[in-house]
């Protein structure tokens, strides 16, 4: 049997509302994608959304956006994609790491504020795996020191925790369209936020701090644009915006389908002597994004060969940032800083999860999981 790693659930109707847009005049950001600022902002219940070109453009932006630049700290996690903290990195400011939760691998609200200094501007925690961290305790230390957050919600379209959602009780939010995620345009972002202002702010960001866009340039009078500020070119096109607004629609079934994987998964696994999982916390609805094991760390790597030649795809979320070369070279980082993130970059494994894949495939996966660590237990 061969299961992949992940398969995209665009549907026909999704690839029409695409064609639709290449048919028409207008392919780059113009009424489409404003569509679907709209409707996004709608599902998570936050007034505003910028669509961009990728999370990593989103984090940037929205550091930029709050002013957050050279000088200045910003504490995140070590237990995440590399785009979190190299965002900081590109916005001229400085990622301080703080260690994260062993029972679910986000950031330790608790140990934060020992982690500022009268440089820290911002706190930028990751909703790893799809379930939230922390946010009432965060916004709290936030408020104390008077820094701005600004989510790493990536994995996080569908969470919620103790009633509160992505961007409720942040600054902004980011998200990741990218071609892996729950919603995905190949490659795309967002950054979603309450505040008028920094939506206004993060428009001229994305597009070389224009005053003006293309589509309010072509379908008025023509008026001349200025240049306000230093941006990027970071917009999202009508393209992507048509592929992303038809999904939005099924977003809450694809949930309910990998909730049910989730939970195959955690039925057959919770009690093995050889597997360990992350948890879900009472209270806590995670976007169920990644579906990730812990094995021995010694033998983690040859798990991880055996589940690959017995056809199944898995992947690694993720090895500690600060162990990885440039952030050792640059910052000094050694092993022993960060303890609990390196044991689980050590023993991660992240296993398929996507609404297309079967009941049949889920059994598959689960039998060749238990049987290849109980072989790699023995010695
Ligand atoms: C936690 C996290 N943050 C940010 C990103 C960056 O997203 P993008 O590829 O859209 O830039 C990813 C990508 O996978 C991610 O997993």
């Amino acid at each position: 049997m061969k299961i992949e790693f992940y398969k995209h659930n665009i549907s026909q109707a999704d690839i029409a509302n695409a064609v639709e847009v290449m048919n028409s005049l207008f392919l780059t950001t113009g009424e489409t994608v404003e569509e679907f600022e709209r409707r996004f902002s709608q599902y998570l219940g936050l007034k505003y959304t910028v669509g961009v070109t990728s999370c990593t453009a989103a984090l940037h932006l929205s550091l930029l956006a709050y002013g957050i630049g050279p000088g200045d700290e910003v504490i995140t996690t070590p237990m995440t994609f590399i785009a979190t903290a190299n965002a900081v990195l590109y916005a001229g400011a400085k990622p301080v790491f703080v260690d994260v939760e062993p029972e679910t691998g986000n950031i330790n609200a608790d140990l934060i504020e020992d982690a500022a200094t009268s440089r820290t501007k911002a706190i930028l925690p990751v909703h790893l795996y799809g379930q939230m961290c922390d946010m009432r305790k965060i916004r709290e230390i936030a408020d104390k020191h008077h820094l701005t957050v600004i989510e790493d919600a990536a994995h996080a379209i569908e969470a919620s925790r103790d009633g509160i959602r992505p961007g409720q009780l942040s600054d902004a939010a980011c998200f990741s369209f990218y071609a892996t995620k729950n919603i995905t345009s190949g490659e795309g972002g967002a950054i979603s936020t309450n505040s008028e202002e920094i939506a206004e702010k993060l428009k001229k960001l994305r597009l070389h701090g224009m005053s003006k866009g293309a589509a309010e340039r072509y379908f008025r009078r023509y008026e001349h644009w200025d240049m306000e500020m230093l941006g990027w070119k970071y917009n999202m096109n009508n393209i992507q915006a048509a592929l992303l607004l038809s999904q939005l629609g099924r977003i809450e079934q694809n949930w309910q389908r990998r909730e049910e994987i989730c939970r195959m998964y955690e039925d057959a696994f919770r009690s093995n002597a050889h597997i360990s999982l992350p948890l879900v916390l009472p209270g806590s609805k995670s976007a169920r994004h990644l579906f990730t094991v812990q094995v021995r760390p010694e033998k983690r790597d040859k798990v991880l060969w055996q589940l690959q030649e017995r056809g199944i795809g898995v992947a690694v979320n993720f090895r500690a940032i600060h162990l990885l070369t440039f952030y050792r070279q640059t910052f000094g980082y050694e092993r022993g800083m960060y303890p609990i993130a390196e044991k689980i970059g050590d023993s991660t494994i992240t296993l398929p999860l996507y609404p297309k894949l079967t009941d049949e495939e889920v059994r598959y996966v689960i039998q060749t999981v238990k049987e290849v660590t109980a072989e790699y237990a023995q010695d």
